[in-house]
C-alpha cells in the first residue's frame, strides 16, 4: 500500500523556489495512544480540525552544489535559528526520503511560526509537521503536474504522519479520521481522511477554548508515552474500546446527540490519562488546576444545563468544547470563573476549521 506513494521518477527540475502553507492544530475526540512501526496507530482516532491555532511555514529551497552528507537544512522559529529542532526533522526526513526523492538534492530553510505561544504547552508537532509535509508536496506538484488534488492531500497526510502521528489529521477539515475502521469507508492507518458520513449542524462549528494551565515543558514526550502502551496491562482492552467509541461517535454525529458526545469525549480524555497513570513507569500529567477546572465544568453543567464539556491532550491544559449557540454565556463563565486556574490567566478561543491553506507571501 505504501508503495503507491513512491513516485516513479522525480528528478528535481527547479533550481530554487519558495512555498508557504498555513496548517491548523487539531483536537482528538477519540484518542490515538499507542503505535507500531512505522508510525502506525494501534486504534482509530477522530479529531476536530482547529482554526485559530495554526503554524505558518515557508520552505525555501535551492539546488545543492555539494551533495555530500545527508540532508542540508536549517530551521528558523520566529526569526531565530533553532538547532534543537533539527534531530526531530532529521528523523522525519529519514522516514520520508523514500517517498520524496528530491529531499537530498535541495538545501532547505524551514521558516516557521505558530499563532500560539511556543511555551504554551499546545503541541506544535501536528501543525508543524503537516506544514512541512504540504510544502514538500507543493514542490512535488511542480515536478509532477499530473498529481490530482486528492492524491496531493492524501500523500501530504501520509508524509505528515511519518513526522508525528496526529499531524496526519491536520491537513484537512473539519473532522478527520485516522486509522482503519471497518465502518468508515476509505479509512486507513497510513493517512487521515475527512469524515464525510452524516454530521449534524451543531458539530460543524463547535467551539474549543484552550485553557493554558501549565506552560512548562511536557514531562513525557508523546513518543515515549505511546511506547508505554507496549506491554501495558490494559492496552488490548483500550484499543478495542477506541474502535467501539468510533462506532458510538458516528451515531452521535448523525443523531445530533450532544449529551452522548459529552459522555464519550470526557471518558476518552480520562481514559488517556488513566493509561498514563497505569503504565510502567507511570505519570500524572494533570495538575491540581486541571482537576479544579473539570469540577467547575461539571458543576456549571449541573447548575445551568449547559452542554459544555472538556477534553485533554497528553498534558495539563484543558480543551473546553461547546456548541456555538452557547458561545456568549460559556465565554463569560470562562472569563469570570475559569481564567483564575490558567497560567497568567491565559486561554485561547478556537473553533472547528476547514484545514490547511497555501499562502502566497
Ligand atoms: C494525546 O501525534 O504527538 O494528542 O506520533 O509520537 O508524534 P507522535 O505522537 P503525537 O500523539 C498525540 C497523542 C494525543 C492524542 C491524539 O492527538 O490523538
Amino acid at each position: 500500500m505504501e508503495q503507491k506513494f513512491i513516485p516513479k521518477s522525480l528528478a528535481a527540475s527547479k533550481a530554487s523556489g519558495k512555498v508557504t502553507w498555513q496548517t491548523p492544530s487539531n483536537i482528538a475526540l477519540v484518542k490515538y495512544w499507542g503505535k507500531k512501526n512505522p508510525q502506525l496507530p494501534e486504534n482509530t482516532s477522530i479529531s476536530f480540525t482547529l482554526s485559530n491555532c495554526h503554524t505558518t511555514t515557508t520552505l525555501t529551497y535551492g539546488k545543492r552544489k555539494d551533495l555530500r552528507g545527508t540532508y542540508d537544512f536549517k530551521v528558523v522559529l520566529d526569526g531565530k535559528e533553532q538547532e534543537d529542532f533539527k534531530p526531530k526533522i532529521e528523523t522525519f526526513f529519514k522516514r520520508i526520503e523514500k517517498y520524496v526523492p528530491f529531499l537530498r538534492e535541495y538545501h532547505f530553510v524551514i521558516d516557521t511560526k505558530n499563532s500560539f505561544p511556543h511555551s504554551s504547552g499546545i503541541a506544535s508537532s501536528a501543525s508543524g509537521m503537516s506544514a512541512i509535509a504540504l510544502c514538500l508536496m507543493s514542490i512535488e506538484k511542480e515536478i509532477n503536474i499530473n498529481l490530482t488534488e486528492e492524491a496531493f492531500y492524501k500523500k501530504a497526510s501520509f508524509l505528515a504522519r511519518l513526522g508525528s502521528g496526529s499531524a496526519c489529521r491536520s491537513v484537512k477539515g473539519d473532522i478527520v479520521v485516522w486509522g482503519e475502521h471497518e465502518n468508515i469507508e476509505g479509512s486507513s492507518d497510513l493517512y487521515g481522511v475527512p469524515y464525510v458520513d452524516g454530521v449534524a449542524a451543531v458539530f460543524k462549528n463547535y467551539q474549543d477554548t484552550i485553557l493554558l494551565i501549565d506552560k512548562g515543558e511536557k514531562q513525557v514526550s508523546s513518543t515515549v508515552g505511546h511506547n508505554l502502551m507496549h506491554g501495558h496491562p490494559f492496552a488490548a482492552q483500550r484499543f478495542i474500546q477506541a474502535q467501539e467509541n468510533i462506532n458510538k461517535i458516528k451515531d452521535i454525529f448523525a443523531n445530533s446527540d450532544v449529551d452522548k458526545f459529552i459522555e464519550l469525549v470526557e471518558s476518552e480524555a480520562l481514559t488517556l490519562h488513566a493509561m498514563m497513570m497505569t503504565s510502567n513507569p507511570y505519570f500524572i500529567l494533570m495538575k491540581p488546576n486541571t482537576l479544579q477546572v473539570i469540577n467547575e465544568v461539571w458543576a456549571y453543567r449541573k447548575k445551568t444545563g449547559s452542554k459544555l464539556c472538556f477534553t485533554l491532550d497528553a498534558g495539563a491544559n484543558v480543551h473546553l468544547l461547546y456548541p456555538e449557540s452557547e458561545k456568549e454565556p460559556v465565554q463569560e463563565f470562562i472569563k469570570n470563573k475559569l481564567s483564575v486556574y490558567c497560567k497568567d490567566q491565559s486561554y485561547i478561543h478556537d473553533c472547528v476549521g476547514t484545514g490547511a491553506k497555501q499562502l502566497t507571501i
